[in-house]
């Protein structure tokens, strides 16, 4: 479709608008870029428009969800049926069953299902249940994992190094002003991928300790794989203290395999989290889990509500993106996986002839550029010793150069991205690494 710009500096008007009356001008923090706001027109695939009529290739993809690219036909088709069936029921419905069917049978540890709108109250309801199944009330969180915007979690997630404490021994630090400080005395933190700075924590508190939980591929600081080894030993680990494994797979849910970071990497959690590429964009999560340690909702005994859940238009749109990923998974994963690695190598190539050290890892339908000379980063303490303000300002080239990514240096991968797409973005990478 050509590009016309219909109105040259909408965008520029929209933002001095905003910052009238949305705070900060946003409606997320996380859209706060560091150049500037984006403000979209449409998007259809791989590609968005601005306002100003701008065609950015998209690997932000509305922050994972749009695994099939931007408004996918089946997914666009379900959701315009159902809206014409009725939006919001707040009762049971058909769909809703078959769709907890579909978990169950996709992902392996899902025994039972519940549904929530959003990753974060998703995380909320499965660390209560935690809570509710063991009498215990710590949880392990790891430095680096987020878990959603909510108190009890949000500790840690990019802390100032200096305030962090030793690094095997992290301590909690808060994420935000007006944050109930007492939530931390319930959180244990942990550095991620040490397994002995772990053992210890659970030695001295294992007793105490509901929930271990953490993103089973590091997605929130870098894309990080977990160490050859580390899961299953943190399973057994879990398995010997009595507390639960707790997979927050609202990125790599459906992403990564289609029964997530579970399936792909072997090692079932107790619950896991999903959220994101669950329903193709519209706004739907989930936890589930071992049914023995769900059924504590289905006796009462633990609460989980909320007006919206399985909401007519989210499942329908979720039954639809998991139909297609569940039909075509053969072609789908492969695809996503290449078309990761090719960028990954494109990116690299293009970073050694600009002579700028930028380090590119990551499984494909996930990837991240670091700008650093380290040949690897395993965890928070890592991360943070790349260079953030370089990657900050190459996130702003590759926007001037119509390439969407995540400000971190993180990059979504679609099945309606393809090879022409990725050559064109290597392409602007190049040029903007020049510039860098
Ligand atoms: C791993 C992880 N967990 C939880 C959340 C919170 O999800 P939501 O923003 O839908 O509340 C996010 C959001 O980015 C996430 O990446």
């Amino acid at each position: 479709m050509p590009v016309v710009s219909r109105s040259p500096g909408e965008a520029a008007v929209l933002r001095e608008r905003a910052a009238r009356v949305l705070a900060g001008g946003v409606s997320s923090d996380a859209r706060r870029l560091p150049n500037g706001t984006l403000f979209v027109d449409r998007a259809e695939g791989a590609h968005l428009y601005d306002v100003d009529g701008k065609r950015y290739i998209d690997y932000v993809l509305g922050q994972g969800p749009a695994l099939l690219g931007h408004a996918a036909g089946p997914v666009a088709d379900a959701v315009a049926a159902q809206v014409r069936r009725g939006v919001s029921y707040s009762a049971q419905h058909r769909d809703e069953v078959e769709l907890a069917e579909t978990l169950v049978r996709v992902v392996p540890g899902a025994e039972k299902v519940r549904f929530n709108s959003v990753g974060s109250e998703a995380v909320h309801g499965a660390l209560r249940l935690a809570r509710g199944h063991t009498g215990r009330s710590k949880v392990v969180k790891f430095e680096g994992h987020y878990h959603g915007w909510l108190d009890p979690v949000l500790y840690s997630v990019h802390p100032p190094v200096d305030a962090a404490g030793p690094a095997r021994q992290p301590r909690p630090v808060p994420g935000t002003g007006g944050q109930q400080l007492s939530s931390a005395g319930d959180l244990l933190l942990a550095p991620w991928n040490d397994l002995d700075a772990l053992t210890e924590l659970m030695e001295r508190h294992g007793d105490d300790v509901a929930a271990v939980i953490m993103e089973p591929v590091l997605c929130n600081t870098g894309v990080i794989m977990p160490a050859e080894g580390y899961l299953e030993a943190v399973h057994d680990l879990c398995r010997r203290t009595g507390a639960l494994l707790v997979f927050d797979e609202v990125i790599t849910g459906f992403r990564l395999s289609l029964g997530g970071a579970q399936e792909y990497l072997g090692v079932t959690p107790d619950l896991a989290v999903f959220g994101k590429a669950i329903a193709g964009g519209m706004q739907l999560s989930a936890f589930a889990g071992r049914a023995d340690v769900m059924d504590r909702i289905s006796s009462g005994q633990v609460a989980h509500a909320g007006t919206f859940n399985s909401h007519p238009v989210a499942v329908a749109a979720a039954r639809a993106t998991l139909e297609v990923l569940e039909r075509d998974r053969d072609v789908i994963y492969p695809r996503v996986f290449h078309l990761g690695a090719l960028l990954a190598e494109g990116l690299r190539e293009a970073a050694r002839e600009a002579g700028v050290p930028l380090l590119v890892t990551g499984p494909g339908p996930m990837i991240q550029t670091y700008v650093t000379d380290a040949g690897d980063v395993r965890d928070y303490r890592d991360f943070a010793r790349t260079d953030l303000a370089a990657a900050a300002r190459l996130h702003g080239l590759l926007m001037d150069r119509g390439v969407n990514i995540v400000p971190r240096g993180l990059w979504f991968l679609s099945t309606a991205h393809t090879e022409e797409d990725v050559t064109e973005t290597v392409a602007a990478a190049a040029d903007a690494l020049r510039a860098l």
